[in-house]
């Protein structure tokens, strides 16, 4: 069969034959013969710093990534994508996130329509009713002010929205209670509501198809709840909104699209966490601190449209992951905030990163012949430390390492703040420098036990410094991320905006659902494991 295009590529061919001379080198040794590379291998932006040079990479690799970006056409592709050119080739989409937080005095005409107007129009709306709820001027059915606001939604409609107010939790209004439903399972609905009062709460149902089951589902419950509670239908205007781009569905269910917040079939879901999408993080942190964050978004979006890629941050750790990933065989990503105000932004990144990359096709349909998107995985420092962090520091795999750390904290205590960033710089250090059997048997440590507290090192790590984690930091963070998987999709010649792999289950799913809830034994026709899980399930929700 003959090579994909990719493996065809000069810069492919050559950093394939450097790996075999870089694979036994070690970071000692890396950094012994080049003790400069700790200040060199760094790139700063929008006050982000980067320190790359714990990477099993020396100049030479990093010239080959670049030229591998060039001859791959990441520059072209990136200009693609900020002129609003259709590269979602399955789904014959433009791709424009990057929008969503463009400065209102701009503009970017695509078929016809500016849509940065089109998104400033719905930022406007958006800003008009979060002074009103958090104001207290919208009130409830019997006259009440919200005080409570549950975003139901899932995947791109729920990650987004609990992970920002997780992390700028900080700047949220304390006297509103926020909660996220996702689930299907009703334990998530009737746990976020048991305590609430219909009265004062308000439902942001936000599904960019409006016809996701689970959201539905639990939409549908939802209103029963607020019905049930306040018993007219007129109670619905007041308590629920709509965030999708899907108006006559929104309609459908019963939401008066005066209350419907829009966006478009451009921002993939995993992409939309700055659109519409954004309301509960609006509701709060409030409209400033909102423009904040889509202005850190925008800042790391100019810097990745501009910057020479040798000191683009989203371009150097998107090579960094093909390496690993493609020449090392690494499978799997891990990152890990030392906030813990970014405790869900592990799980966030995961849709970010598997849903954009996990792709086993060419944009040409042709079958990919090398790896494609890592599984990403993390938990916020230090807890992993006393975890998982086993493994990568003396396990089999290697598993490279993003650590991100900030200089100041948001709630100062004492010492825990310097005691929490020692451990990402420790933790660096000893994933990269290990201990040698000599510095086990120096510590007196007896020869039996020496083997088994060696540490091999070499294990590759990004750190990532900011000063304090604030909207706009949280704005470049996630930027970063978006680009850098940009920057691998490109280099893969993939399609990073699509996720026709979610389709089957679903489909499945609503086959199986009558089978389940029939009074009588279903004709089963699955294969033989499914139906034998379908008939013991029966037996047991009788
Ligand atoms: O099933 C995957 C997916 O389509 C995601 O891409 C998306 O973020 C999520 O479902 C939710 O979709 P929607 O916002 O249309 O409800």
């Amino acid at each position: 069969m003959p090579s994909t295009a990719l493996r065809e590529r000069p810069a492919w061919k050559a950093l394939a034959g450097h790996h075999s001379e870089i694979a036994g080198r070690h970071l000692r040794e890396l950094f012994a013969a080049d003790p400069g590379r700790g200040e060199r291998m760094t790139a700063e932006a929008t006050g982000l710093y980067l320190d790359y040079s714990k990477n099993r990479i020396t100049d030479e690799t990093l010239r080959l990534l670049l030229q591998l970006a060039e001859e791959s056409g990441l520059r072209e592709h990136i200009d693609r994508m900020f002129a609003g050119d259709r590269i979602n080739v399955s789904e014959h989409r433009p791709v424009l996130h990057v929008a969503l937080r463009t400065p209102k005095e701009s503009s970017l005409v695509v078929g016809g329509v500016d849509v940065v107007a089109q998104v400033h129009e719905v930022l406007d709306r958006m800003e008009a009713f979060a002074d009103q709820v958090r104001s207290g001027a919208w009130k409830g059915a019997t006259g009440k002010p919200i005080r409570n606001i549950i975003n139901v939604g899932i995947g791109g409609s729920d990650l987004g929205p609990v992970m920002a107010y997780e992390a700028l939790r900080h700047y949220s209004r304390r006297d509103l209670t926020f909660r996220f439903v996702s689930n299907v399972d009703s334990t998530d609905i009737v746990e976020a509501t048991r305590d609430l009062a219909a009265e004062e709460t308000l439902f942001i149902i936000a599904s960019k198809t409006f016809g996701t089951l689970e959201t539905m589902t639990n939409a549908r419950s939802a209103r029963e709840w607020v019905l049930a509670q306040l018993g007219d239908e007129a109670a619905v205007a007041r308590h629920f909104v709509a965030v999708s781009t899907n108006a006559q569905r929104v309609t459908e269910f019963g939401i008066d699209t005066a209350n419907m917040f829009g966006f478009w079939d451009w921002v993939g879901g995993r992409y939309s966490m700055d659109s519409a999408i954004g309301l509960s993080t609006m509701l709060a942190v409030g409209p400033d601190h909102y423009r904040d964050l889509l202005a850190g978004f925008h800042a790391m979006d100019t810097h990745f449209r501009t910057a020479p890629f040798e000191q683009n941050l989203p371009v150097l750790m998107g090579l960094l992951a093909v390496w690993y990933g493609d020449f090392f065989g690494a499978q799997t990503v891990g990152v890990m905030p030392y906030d813990q105000y970014l405790k869900r932004f592990p799980a966030y990144l995961q849709q970010l990163t598997m849903e954009s990359n996990g792709k086993h096709v060419t944009l040409e349909g042709v079958p990919v012949d090398y790896q494609t998107g890592a599984v990403y995985w993390g938990e916020p420092g230090t807890n992993g430390q006393h975890s998982f962090y086993q493994l990568i520091h003396q396990g089999t795999k290697l598993i490279p390492v993003d650590l991100i750390g900030f200089g100041k904290s948001l709630n100062p205590l004492g010492s825990h703040h310097d005691i929490l960033s020692s451990n990402v710089f420790a933790q660096a250090q000893a994933l990269g420098f290990g201990k040698t059997e000599d510095e086990v048997r120096a510590e007196g440590t007896a020869q039996d036990v020496a083997p088994h507290r060696v540490m091999e090192g070499n294990r590759p790590t990004n750190v990532l410094l900011a000063e304090v984690l604030t909207p706009y930091r949280l704005g470049t963070l996630v930027a970063l991320y978006e680009h850098s998987v940009f920057t691998q999709g490109t280099i893969w010649g993939i399609d990073s905006f699509d996720q026709w792999g979610v389709e089957l289950g679903k489909v499945l799913a609503v086959a199986i659902i009558p089978e389940l809830e029939s009074a009588t034994e279903p004709e089963l026709d699955h294969d033989s494991s499914t139906n034998a899980l379908i008939r013991h399930y029966r037996t047991l929700k009788d």
